[in-house]
């Protein structure tokens, strides 16, 4: 995120805007002061290899409500501030977009109430929004890629390969728990980036009788001569009632009935941190995003810029929540043929 950040800051300066940098996200912008700063040039020098966000995150439970979103938007309209642009998930690009959607009725409030004056109100009567999505799961529609995801794929590669000593040496298998609540794209490309022998993901739970295959595939791959074996879950992968299926209960399937000698890791933080990879310094989504502020409208969607088909895209912010949201909402319905259409059609258009 700091490389978009980076990026988002040079290119205002360039273009003759002012920017801010926002400490902690929602947190900073509801409680103001000097959580919002004017930012220079030389404030994000550094950056582009720095991992995670340098300018801070937080979960932010008051700008939930209106009256946090009130005090974010007297923040923005005492510094002159008129375009949010905004790097998260689902849940902090949506709380954007409702910024937006309330926003004339907060300024009409903060006049009311003496907060600011008539002039701010003239000036402010628009909020321009501009998404940009921050998340290690992958898991947004209407993106191929999100800023993140690369970096920590790398990342549980280079950690697969460093169990891969001890399952050869010791002719083991290891379960290993990656990331991803609700998405499994970590753990799809993580094995097959390194060849792994079976996988969980949340969209296509396994068939009911599962234990037995896999134990099957990975005897079956070990008669074959396999010494190391590898089995990746994600941490929101399920079985076909919707019960979650944990690494520790593979791995006593695996040692009762397949006599297989099983241990289990769970990668926790270390994917989500270190120096992030280059294709994921998010540069041009950052150029990308001060190009739409610019160019925006009161009346043109909030946009989300993403990558599609290797080029920067700009989408309807909304559309591409929804449509995520619409898989969430079929793997709860066990709808998950509709679960992996929805992901086959947004790597389709
Ligand atoms: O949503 C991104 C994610 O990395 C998930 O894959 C993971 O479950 C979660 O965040 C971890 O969040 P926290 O650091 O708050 O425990």
């Amino acid at each position: 995120m700091n490389a978009a950040v980076r990026a988002i800051v040079r290119v205002a300066i360039s273009e003759g805007c002012e920017p801010y940098g926002i400490i902690d996200g929602y947190q900073g912008l509801v409680e103001g002061g000097d959580n919002i700063r004017p930012f220079a040039w030389n404030d994000v020098r550094g950056y582009l290899n720095i991992g995670g966000t340098s300018i801070g995150t937080a979960r932010c439970k008051e700008f939930r409500e209106r009256q946090g979103r009130l005090d974010a938007a007297y923040n923005l309209v005492e510094r002159g501030i008129d375009s949010l642009v905004v790097i998260g998930g689902d849940g902090s690009l949506t709380g954007a977009d409702i910024l937006r959607d309330e926003w004339p009725g907060l300024i009409e409030e903060l006049h009311k109430a003496g907060r600011i004056t008539s002039e701010h109100l003239e000036r402010h009567r628009h909020l321009t929004i501009v998404g940009l999505v921050g998340s290690i799961d992958n898991d947004m529609a209407g993106t191929d890629i999100t800023i993140g995801a690369i970096s920590c794929l790398h990342r549980i590669c280079e950690a697969v390969d460093s169990i891969a000593s001890t399952a050869t040496s010791h002719s083991r298998a290891f379960v290993v728990e990656v990331m991803g609540r609700h998405c499994g794209w970590l753990a799809l490309m993580a094995g097959i980036a390194i060849g792994a022998d079976f996988l969980f993901v949340p969209e296509r739970p396994p068939p009911k009788d599962w234990e037995d295959v896999i134990c099957k595939t990975l005897v079956e791959n070990r008669r074959m001569g396999k010494r190391k074996l590898i089995v990746i879950v994600a941490e929101g992968a399920i079985d076909s009632d919707l019960n979650p299926i944990k690494p520790d209960h593979i791995k006593d399937v695996l040692t009762t009935k397949a006599g297989l000698d099983t241990r289990v890791t769970t990668l926790g933080h270390i994917q989500r941190g270190g120096v992030p990879a280059a294709f994921d310094r998010a540069t041009m989504q950052g150029v990308e995003a001060v190009r739409a502020v610019l160019h925006s409208t009161p009346n043109t969607p909030s946009p989300m810029i993403g990558i599609n088909a290797n080029k920067i895209t700009s989408r309807p912010l909304m559309e591409a929540v929804k449509q995520t949201h619409q898989v969430a909402e079929a793997i709860e319905k066990k709808d998950f043929e509709q679960a992996m259409n929805l992901r086959d059609s947004e790597f389709a258009t």
